[in-house]
């Protein structure tokens, strides 16, 4: 059979991304341009910035996602591209340009929801996953807890209520004066403390469902800084520690119940929190335990990348599932 290469496009944060992946398992190219450094003099992404370095960066991003393959424009026989969730601007940017891309080549457009792509990338990576699989997803904007029987069927079990783990991060980061993205920023700072010295809550631990509430331990851990900051009875990295902690003992209780009700062996990760050191390692440790697989991307692919988006997209190829040229993008995750 002849080998099928779909370009991806990424804009939905703040980076502009593409890649081409062939037969929706092997990586040709995988580019990514960042905006961290743009964005971090503001403490976090302001979309119309983002919209705008999309717009300067992405020609020249997708020229290199080609010149990385060894491969010209008409190699390609799709265009996947995000369209849904994400920031409306950003996105805007990477659907009108892969539907320019698309028609002026002659090629099919493939519409691809972030998540189902952040997901995807731990098969591109370690293509043995047997199913059905529980899937935690955690992003910026989305943590959920997913039932797969396949990797094309998701079935949502459980949900955060409120704000999701990534927001969490970043939020209480930025209160804590560590900077942006807070993700890496609070794994850094908990690295040189102690997690235990203070007690924030495990919202939720005791319920039992699937559900999540991040935005009561967010709050917990900026009073406690409040009081803390001028006493210093208690470091920076010693609060970063427990908050880290609490949310990741969450997360690992809630997906290590969720397997096991289900009696799945396999347990994925997926969405920029699961590049956390600290949820990776106690999620296989305790999974260990249970004789249950755990999953999740190396880093590069784990956070905002467009090989995940292009690798998704091979199964929308093969079923012929086309998007018009009249596609639209969505800030909101119409389904999952
Ligand atoms: O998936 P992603 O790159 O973008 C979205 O789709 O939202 O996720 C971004 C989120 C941010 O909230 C960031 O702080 C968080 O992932 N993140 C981390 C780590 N690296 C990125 N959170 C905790 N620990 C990390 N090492
Ligand atoms: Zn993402």
């Amino acid at each position: 059979m002849k080998d099928i290469l779909i370009l991806g496009i990424e804009t939905s944060c703040d980076e502009t991304a593409a890649s081409i992946v062939k037969n929706g398992r092997h990586i040709l190219s995988n580019v990514i341009n960042s905006q961290i450094n743009i964005h971090r003099e503001f403490g976090g992404v302001v979309p119309e910035v983002a919209s705008r370095k999309h717009i300067e960066n992405i020609a020249v991003v997708v020229d290199n996602a080609f010149q990385e393959a060894g491969l010209g424009y008409n190699d390609v026989d799709a265009i996947a591209v995000t369209n849904q969730p994400g920031l409306i601007g950003a996105l805007l940017v990477g659907v009108s340009f892969a539907k320019g891309f698309a028609w002026a080549l002659g090629r099919p457009l493939l519409a691809v929801n972030h998540l189902h792509g952040h997901i995807y990338a731990n098969v591109l990576e370690h293509g043995d996953i047997s199913f059905p699989a529980v899937c935690l997803v955690v992003s910026g904007g989305h943590t959920s807890l997913l039932y797969m029987k396949d990797i094309n069927h998701y079935k949502v079990i459980g949900e955060t209520r409120d704000d999701a783990a990534g927001e969490a991060f970043d939020k209480v980061a930025r209160f804590l004066g560590l900077g942006y993205p807070g993700g890496p920023a609070i794994q850094k700072a908990a690295a040189q403390g102690t997690a235990g010295k203070m007690k924030l809550p495990r919202i939720f631990l005791d319920k039992n469902d699937f559900e999540f509430s991040f935005s009561g331990l967010k709050t917990a851990a900026m009073n406690a800084w409040k009081r803390i900051e001028k006493s210093r009875e208690l470091e920076v990295t010693d609060l970063a520690a427990e908050f880290q902690q609490a949310l990741v003992e969450v997360l690992v209780e809630k997906s290590l119940k969720a397997a096991k009700i289900n009696r799945v062996e396999s347990l994925l990760m997926a969405g920029g929190v699961a590049a956390n050191e600290h949820l990776r390692f106690l999620m296989k440790e305790k999974a260990d335990q249970e004789n249950i697989k755990v999953y999740y991307p190396s880093l590069a692919l784990c956070t905002d990348n467009a090989a995940m988006i292009a690798g998704v997209a091979y199964q929308q190829y093969i079923t012929k599932s086309y998007a018009p040229l009249e596609l639209n993008a969505h800030p909101g995750l119409l389904s999952l």
